[in-house]
């Protein structure tokens, strides 16, 4: 094959040399979701075209954006109590359908999280997740006790985090939006700055089946301020989405045209 010629464009030349072409964003929430969807065009694949088990109410988006083809993947509703299926459980059963099925080059776990301010972070931050770990999760027998932990690094995207000037820290993740003392010190020992309720499960799904995935949180309450947490999340999840929706762009944006190297 002929090289790529100098006058291609970047995009075409990447594509030769193994351009990211599929990228699969998951996304705990509606209200998240929704602002990506408007924003990259994706439109809902119809109850005829799922290509999810029956029954299952995760919800796919989908459309090309910048040479780039894009999944959009949300747990959708719990059956019976009709509100967002939040945390690890279904972060993981979706996930998992979905690489089996989509087969994307790279994941972007986006979400709210909440932000220790000991740790420099503040209402609004995007951050990239370094590492991530569980904090709930206690298996006090010696290995067990790691497996349980499940930390674990990112994929690296050192020309991201370089161009998009966004904070990096190491985010925790556990199946409850409050924080009992077991947690808190879990979490100091992970030494996170943000706090979600899906990342590691997504990260360990993403591991076992070697797809590299990446984690954009935006900061929607302070841990430990002086809000309860309930009240401040909901207080700032509309705004702090569109914080979210900016840099899942600015992302993306990034992404078109390179490869999974460039990152
Ligand atoms: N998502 C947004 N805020 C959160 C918090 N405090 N804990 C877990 N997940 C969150």
């Amino acid at each position: 094959m002929a090289p790529p010629s100098s006058e291609e464009p970047a995009a075409a030349q990447a594509a030769g040399a193994g351009a990211i072409s599929k990228v699969l964003v998951v996304i705990a929430m509606q209200t998240e979701a929704l602002p990506l969807v408007t924003r990259f065009q994706l439109v809902e694949a119809a109850a005829d075209e799922s290509i999810f088990p029956k029954g299952a109410p995760w919800t796919r988006y989908h459309g090309d954006y910048k040479g780039l083809h894009i999944d959009l993947v949300w747990p959708g509703k719990d059956p019976v109590l009709g509100v967002d299926s939040v945390g690890t459980v279904s972060a993981a059963l979706v996930t998992y359908a979905s690489i089996q099925l989509l087969k994307p080059d790279l994941i972007i776990n986006a979400g709210t999280a909440g932000g220790f301010k000991a740790r420099g972070a503040g209402i609004g931050d995007v951050f990239l997740a370094s590492d991530v770990a569980f904090h709930d999760r206690r298996i006090p027998i010696p290995v067990f006790d790691s497996y349980g932990i499940g930390a674990r690094k990112t994929f690296e995207t050192p020309n991201i985090v370089k161009e998009l000037n966004f904070k990096v820290g190491k985010l925790s993740t556990g199946d409850s939006l409050d924080m009992s003392p077991h947690d808190e010190t879990a979490i100091l020992s992970n030494e996170a700055t943000v706090k979600d309720m899906e990342g590691a499960a997504v990260a360990y799904v993403a591991d076992l089946f070697s797809t590299p995935a990446i984690f954009v949180k935006a900061v929607t309450d302070i841990v430990d301020g002086e809000k309860p947490t309930a009240e401040e999340f909901l207080q700032n999840l509309i705004s702090v989405t569109m914080a979210l929706d900016q840099a899942v762009m600015q992302v993306v944006d990034f992404i078109s045209g390179k490869c999974i190297s460039d990152l």
